[in-house]
């Protein structure tokens, strides 16, 4: 059994302490389209399957990293100071004790996110690979991409896929150690992609993706099916993006995510992040698709509804969805 803290001093054990002033970086949220379901390790979070996402362009963390000037850490989401009783504190300053160099160094941290916070809309994959990203930048400590995919893996399994831009694999691996589970990116540039997020609530959901991939993987029966069903998943996501296959793209990731509800679902307690909006929203996605619109969906652990269309249909969409947030993964 490999901790944390083993693995972070196997990726640092030759990189040399460089402080600047300042760190900062940004990560995009992202979308996984074959997604993360369940930990083969709870302590590194290692997955039981790969996935791929496909990053969300400008919506994602913007985060700075300064030596307070107080005696302790001090986070700000979005300009408002983070209760160090919160959990959301506690995981953060969890994860930054296992990188900083010496207890010495209170951090003075300025995260701002541009995405609602724990709505399904990774708010967190972002905000670790920020954190990440941002805390080698301001150590100094010259990472590989690979190295601060393993880092964000352990804040939050999905946030290794947030270190680049556009389509990302998180290969599984299969090292005890988890050296070997990291995201690599994948170079194929899909412009006309679009991606629509219906926001159902902002609100945060009650039980979080951790919890709910623990609870599956511990109650439900369906769930021994998952595994292949990912692997294929993944392999015809991947043939798609390579031949742009537009229907085999959206087929695909609809199908994964439709059957990863199907193992929440059979579960105990049955594990339902649906609302009645996004049940809505899937039937008019349905009918219009019955109708000739090709659009597909992708929903993760949360309400909202991610809708995968093609540029050229942009404005239909948009009269069919008024309020939908547009988002060109590979810029304008
Ligand atoms: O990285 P976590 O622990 O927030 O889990 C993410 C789980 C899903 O969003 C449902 C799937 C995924 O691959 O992103």
């Amino acid at each position: 059994m490999f901790t944390k803290k083993d693995v972070v001093n196997a990726i640092l054990k030759n990189s040399d302490l460089n402080l600047k002033e300042m760190g900062s970086a940004f990560a995009p949220s992202n979308i996984a389209l074959c997604k993360y379901w369940g930990k083969r390790d709870k302590e590194l979070n290692l997955p039981v399957n790969s996935s791929l996402s496909i990053s969300l362009g400008e919506l994602g963390s913007a985060t700075e990293i300064k030596l307070s000037e107080n005696h302790f850490d001090e986070i700000f989401l979005n300009n408002e100071r983070v209760d160090p009783e919160s959990l959301f504190y506690r995981r953060a300053i969890d994860f930054i004790n296992l990188i900083r160099p010496s207890n010495d160094l209170n951090l003075k941290i300025l995260t701002f996110n541009s995405i609602p916070t724990a709505a399904g809309l990774a708010s967190s994959a972002s905000g670790f690979a920020a954190l990440t990203m941002a805390l080698n930048d301001f150590f100094g400590f010259n990472l590989s991409k690979e190295d601060m995919s393993v880092l964000a893996r352990m804040g939050s399994g999905s946030a290794c896929r947030s270190i680049y831009n556009g389509f990302v694999k998180w290969n599984k691996g299969s090292n005890e150690n988890g050296l070997d589970s990291y995201a690599e990116f994948i170079p194929v540039l899909w412009s006309a992609l679009r991606i629509g997020i219906v926001e159902v609530t902002a609100e945060s959901k009650k039980v979080g993706s951790r919890n709910g991939m623990n609870q599956t993987v511990e109650t439900s029966r369906l769930y021994k099916s998952w595994p292949k069903q990912a692997a294929d998943d993944l392999d015809k996501i991947e043939h798609a993006i390579r031949e742009k296959d537009f229907q085999l793209l959206g087929k695909t990731a609809e199908q994964n995510a439709c059957s990863m509800h199907a193992t929440m679902l059979s579960g105990f307690p049955p594990l339902i992040y649906w609302l009645p909006e996004t049940v809505a929203a899937i039937h008019k996605i349905h009918q219009l698709r019955a109708e000739g619109l090709p659009l597909y969906f992708t929903i993760d652990a949360g309400p909202n509804v991610k809708i995968l269309f093609e540029e050229q249909n942009t404005n239909v969409v948009k009269e069919q969805f008024p309020k939908l947030k547009i988002v060109k993964p590979f810029g304008s």
